[in-house]
């Protein structure tokens, strides 16, 4: 059973864990949403500064309450790729330099491997090969997993991710960073049947559609124009009239959600997958969680979600997709960078020699 100190900045959310094969010993995350709200987005030279102000002490709390030091740990993990690469070179730098110091071995992790494995924070997997659902600000796809580290993607968003979309319409309803959490907040008194909103679905060249691919950018502009519709109706005779944020919050996560499980629930029973999994950021979200549970009970599939303190960026997950690796033998080169790209099935490359970045 390993031991492993892993880190995590590769987006607006510096953490620290200490994770012994699937159990957390100590967690601990910093956001800069509030900083970031100011902006309306993630600011990346801010993101890159609040991270080196606020990783030592997280290292040092998740070490304090897990009663270990790094020197007493198996091995040191750091995200190196997807995310933005200041932000990333946080992480990867003061983990790699941990790791040199304490002669443990360094593994760096890709930020998705960590989403997949925050699923085994909470029950065990069904055995066999499962369906991810992956829902975060960065991407949207899903990820058939044969076992660990193998990966093929059978769908992803042709526009913009999941959690970008409820980002983006968040700020047209003036509700707010990160969008998430607050359409939820809004919605929650909301009649999500109020408003008939698209169910985007991308074309294939040849005819027909991408049945498990997505597209969020017709559901972004359906918005936007009923929103200005109400608004020149507003200026008009019922001047004074509020938007119903509350039914168009709910109307459009409802929409967002539907299409998430429809699509998922669909690919997983095409491909004879049995479990169908959810994490991410967009994991998160109540709607989202409810729907994905009713279809998949009716359908009889198997389903498993992350635990909610784990579905938005923490370093619990990256730990245990460290541990996964540690066990099959690998380990990153202490030289490894990081990379602002990197798709999940090259998530291997991170453990050749020499380092492929
Ligand atoms: O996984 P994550 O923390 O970071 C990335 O890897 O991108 O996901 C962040 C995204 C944001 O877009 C945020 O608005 C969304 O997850 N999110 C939610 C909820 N909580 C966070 N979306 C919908 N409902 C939520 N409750
Ligand atoms: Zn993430």
């Amino acid at each position: 059973m390993a031991t492993v100190l892993a880190l995590e900045t590769s987006c607006d959310e510096s953490a620290a864990a200490i994770v012994r094969d699937r159990t957390v010993l100590a967690s601990a995350v910093a956001s800069q949403v509030e900083e970031h709200a100011r902006w309306g987005g993630v600011v990346p030279e801010i993101a890159s500064r609040r991270h080196v102000e606020a990783l030592p002490q997280l290292i040092e709390s998740v070490c304090e309450r897990s009663g270990l030091r790094p020197a007493e740990v198996d091995a040191i993990a750091a995200t190196a790729a997807p995310g933005l690469v200041g932000a990333l070179l946080v992480a990867s730098v003061t983990g790699r330099t941990l790791a040199r110091l304490h002669g443990k071995p360094f593994l760096a992790v890709h930020h998705l491997e960590g989403h997949l494995a925050s699923v085994q924070l909470g029950e065990p997997l069904p055995p066999g090969p499962y369906l991810v659902l992956l829902v975060s600000g960065g991407h949207t796809e899903l990820v058939r997993v044969e076992g660990p580290g193998r990966y093929e993607r059978l769908g992803r968003s042709h526009d913009d991710a999941a959690g970008e979309a409820f980002d983006k319409v968040a700020r047209l309803l003036g509700l707010g960073y990160p969008g998430g959490p607050a359409i939820q907040a809004a919605a929650l008194a909301g009649d999500p049947h109020r408003f008939r909103l698209p169910r985007g679905r991308v074309s294939r060249p040849g005819g027909g559609f991408f049945p498990y691919d997505f597209s969020f950018s017709g559901l972004k502009t359906a918005m936007l124009r009923l929103v200005r519709s109400m608004e020149t109706e507003a200026a008009g005779p019922a001047a004074g009239h509020p938007l119903p944020l509350a039914d168009l919050a709910a109307s459009f996560e409802q929409a967002v959600a539907e299409v998430l499980v429809e699509r998922s629930c669909r690919c997983a029973l095409e491909q004879g997958l049995g479990t169908l999994v959810l994490v991410g950021g967009v994991a998160a979200n109540r709607r989202l969680r409810a729907l994905l549970e009713e279809r998949c009970r009716r359908e009889g599939l198997q389903w498993r979600v992350a635990p909610l303190a784990y579905c938005t960026d923490n370093a619990a997950m990256i730990g245990v997709a460290a541990c996964e690796r540690l066990e099959r033998g690998l380990r990153s080169a202490i030289d490894l960078g990081v990379a602002a790209r990197l798709p999940l099935e090259q998530a291997a490359c991170l453990y050749e020699a020499p380092a492929p970045f």
